[in-house]
C-alpha cells in the first residue's frame, strides 16, 4: 500500500475525501491526518476529523496543526460549508481521541521515519502545516515522494476572489514554500473539480447504500450542492477534495500538464493566484502536473463502490 498523510479543512468535500481513502486499505496505508484552519477554525476541523474517522469504523490518529496561517489572518468558508464546516447532518461529540502532538512535528517525524521517497502528503485545505514543516525541518523536503493537493485554478480562476482559489488564497506564502520546495507536485485545480460534479443520480444512489455513511455522505452533499445550485443555477457541485485521493488511487482517471506554476504573494488584487504558465511562454522550469481533466463516470464509480465498503 502506498503510504499517506492527508491534510485537512473539513469541509464536506474533504470529508468524502477521508471516507474514500479510509475505504482503499489495499492500496492506501493512511498513517496519518492532520488538520489544519481552513473552511472553518481549527477547533471545528480537527473535531470534524475524528468524527469522519470514527464514521468510517478504520481508526487512525488524528493530530491538530496550525491554528492560523503562517503570516495572515485566518480566512474561512462558512458561507459555503455551514457554521460547523460539516453543516447537512447532526454532528455527535467524537470518542476517537485527539493526538497530543502537534501535527507539523507529525508530519516532520514521520517523514524522518519512514524511508525516503515513500510518503506522499494529500493537502485538501491551506498548505500551512505543510509549509511549516518544510520550514522547521528543512531536511525532510527531499523525503517527500510527492505532494497532491487541491488547489489553484487556471481558466476558472477564482472561487474566493476572482483571482484565486480558496486554499490558496488563504496561506499564499505557504503555497509559495510549496511550489518552489522542488517537491514533486500534483496540483488538482479548478479547471478539474469544476469538471465533477456531483448528480441527483448519484447522490440518491449513495443514499441507497442504506448505511450510515451513505446517509451522511449524501446529506452532506446535498448541503453542499445548495451553494453552487442556488448561486450559480450550476447542475451540481464540484466534489473538489475527493479528486486527489482518486488521482493517488487511479491516477488514469486524469490528465493534465507539467508546466511552471508560482504563487501571488504580494498584490492586493490578484493574492493567491496560481500564475499557470499552461502555454510555455517563459522558460521558467516546469514544478507541477496541472490536472484539468477527469473521466468524470469513472471518478464517481469508484467513489460509489469505496464508500459501500464503510458501515
Ligand atoms: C477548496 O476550498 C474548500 O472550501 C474546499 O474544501 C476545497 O478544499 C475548494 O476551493
Ligand atoms: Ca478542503
Amino acid at each position: 500500500a502506498q503510504k499517506i498523510i492527508i491534510d485537512t479543512d473539513p469541509g464536506q468535500d474533504d470529508a468524502v475525501a477521508i471516507l474514500l481513502a479510509l475505504a482503499s486499505p489495499e492500496e492506501l496505508e493512511v498513517l496519518g491526518i492532520t488538520a489544519v484552519a481552513g473552511n472553518v477554525p481549527l477547533p471545528l476541523t480537527q473535531k470534524n476529523t475524528r468524527i469522519l474517522v470514527e464514521l468510517s469504523g478504520r481508526p487512525v490518529p488524528v493530530y491538530a496543526g496550525c491554528d492560523a496561517p503562517l503570516q495572515r489572518k485566518l480566512i474561512t468558508a462558512e458561507h459555503v460549508h455551514g457554521q460547523t464546516g460539516l453543516d447537512g447532518v447532526p454532528l455527535f461529540e467524537p470518542s476517537h481521541p485527539l493526538e497530543a502532538q502537534h501535527g507539523v512535528d507529525f508530519i516532520i517525524e514521520t517523514l524522518r521515519r519512514e524511508a525516503p521517497g515513500t510518503v506522499t502528503l494529500c493537502p485538501l485545505g491551506p498548505l500551512t502545516n505543510i509549509a511549516a514543516a518544510f520550514l522547521k525541518a528543512p531536511d525532510i523536503v527531499a523525503r517527500v515522494k510527492a505532494i497532491v493537493l487541491m488547489g489553484g485554478a487556471y481558466f476558472e480562476v477564482g472561487n474566493i476572489t476572482p483571482a484565486a482559489e480558496f486554499n490558496i488564497y488563504v496561506d499564499p506564502e505557504a503555497a509559495d514554500i510549496i511550489f518552489k520546495s522542488g517537491v514533486e507536485i500534483v496540483v488538482m485545480s479548478l479547471d478539474v473539480t469544476h469538471k465533477a460534479l456531483t448528480s441527483r443520480d448519484w447522490i440518491e444512489g449513495i443514499r441507497s447504500l442504506g448505511t450510515k455513511v451513505g446517509e451522511a455522505v449524501a446529506s452532506w452533499t446535498d448541503f453542499f450542492e445548495r451553494f453552487d445550485v442556488e448561486k450559480y443555477g450550476a447542475q451540481g457541485a464540484p466534489l473538489h477534495d475527493p479528486t486527489v485521493i482518486a488521482y493517488v488511487l487511479r491516477p488514469e482517471l486524469f490528465s493534465g500538464r507539467k508546466i511552471n506554476v508560482e504563487i501571488e504573494t504580494q498584490s492586493e488584487l490578484t493574492l493567491g493566484m496560481t500564475v499557470a504558465d499552461w502555454w510555455g511562454v517563459t522558460d521558467r522550469t516546469p514544478n507541477a502536473l496541472f490536472i484539468n481533466t477527469i473521466d468524470r463516470d469513472g471518478f464517481y464509480a469508484l467513489l460509489t463502490e469505496r464508500l459501500a465498503r464503510l458501515p
